[in-house]
């Protein structure tokens, strides 16, 4: 959950030379960046240094970060002959740069801990390009599920067929495990979910390499987890507005379970700190398939310490 990132003052340093597109696109940067938080905390995991929204540009979308609103596309997909266009991508030819940065990191990592490969799930990422940017109540998004069923079905299918062999390219530069972010699905009602998304991250799940661990993630998304789970992935990610044994309970104890501290707990003091990670191990309860992560992206005003501190206390509270 953005665990590479700018609350951590030599990313600041980094981002003050070069802009966050560059960082992703430089394979030795997105290596060097990867790797800050296995050297400085005692995490148990390394996830790729880029973003759900760098397969989007070889698809022939332009995209732009802007300052504080985030991500920004100033030519959104809403109409059909827009869709049409949309192309397939070979990753090795089309994202060399990320491939180099996972097998530079796995060089580096030399079997201290396993490194994730990640992508957008097709709703997320058709949130984005529909609406232009990031968006509060997906009125686009919406407008074109219920409104061109035919364009909604064929954006989706492209971008499950982009997916597919991004995810796929990961594993084979050596990525050992897999997260596929669908951030903003909270936002569609359980029956939508089922009708408009289910079909097309079912496909990624089906037909991504299942020789290692995939989790599925979601926020604001308690009400639809055992849809997800009907759409795939051995793990399923929760954020902190369920309570993670309910959620558990729900999803079944045949699925593994990521989560969920509140990124804002980490802005409290120690002892905060302590007692909801350790009122979150609890309600794990010692199964087996819990991974301890936040709820969702840290936040960059975060103190270095406080994330030092919520590692060892993960590793002193957790049975091992
Ligand atoms: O988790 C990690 O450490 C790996 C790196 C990672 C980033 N983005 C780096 C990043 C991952 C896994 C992502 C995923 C991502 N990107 C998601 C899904 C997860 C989520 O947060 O829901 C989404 C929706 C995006 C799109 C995106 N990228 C947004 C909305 C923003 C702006 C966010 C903000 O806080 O301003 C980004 C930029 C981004 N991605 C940054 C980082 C470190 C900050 C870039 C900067 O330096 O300015």
């Amino acid at each position: 959950m953005r665990q590479a990132g700018r609350y951590m003052k030599e990313y600041r340093a980094l981002r003050r030379k070069h802009s966050f597109l560059e960082m992703c696109k430089a394979p030795e940067l997105a290596a060097k960046v990867t790797l800050l938080p296995v050297e400085q905390f005692d995490v148990d995991a390394a996830i790729i240094f880029s973003d759900i929204l760098i397969p989007l540009e070889p698809m022939g979308i332009a995209l732009e970060f802007g300052g504080s609103e985030g991500p920004v596309f100033q030519h959104p997909i809403r109409e059909m002959k827009q869709i049409n266009k949309l192309r397939r991508i070979e990753p090795e030819k089309d994202v060399p740069f990320l491939l180099d940065a996972i097998r530079m990191v796995r060089r580096e990592l030399n079997g201290k801990v396993p490194l994730i490969g990640f992508s957008g799930a097709p709703f997320t990422l058709a949130s984005y390009i529909i609406e232009g940017g990031h968006s509060k109540n997906y009125t686009l998004t919406k407008g074109m599920m219920y409104q061109n069923r035919e364009g909604w079905d064929l954006l989706m299918e492209k971008l499950t067929q982009v997916l597919i062999p991004y995810l796929n390219a990961q594993v084979k530069a050596g990525a050992q495990a897999l997260q596929v972010f669908d951030s903003w699905v909270g936002c569609l009602s359980p029956s939508d979910y089922e009708e408009y998304v289910l079909p097309h991250s079912k496909k990624i799940f089906d037909e991504v390499d299942r020789s290692v661990p995939i989790i599925h993630f979601g926020t604001m998304s308690s009400t639809l987890l055992e849809k997800m789970k009907g759409a795939g992935g051995d793990v399923i990610g929760v954020d902190w507005r369920i309570d993670l044994g309910e959620a558990w309970a729900r999803l079944g104890y045949d699925v593994a379970i990521q989560g969920n501290l509140d990124p804002v707990i980490l802005l409290g003091s120690p002892e905060l700190i302590e007692r909801e990670t350790k009122r979150i191990l609890e309600r794990a309860a010692g199964r087996p398939g819990h991974v301890f992560n936040l709820g969702h992206g840290i936040l960059p005003n975060t103190p270095v310490d406080n994330v030092a501190r919520l590692v060892d206390a993960v590793h002193e509270l957790s049975s091992k």
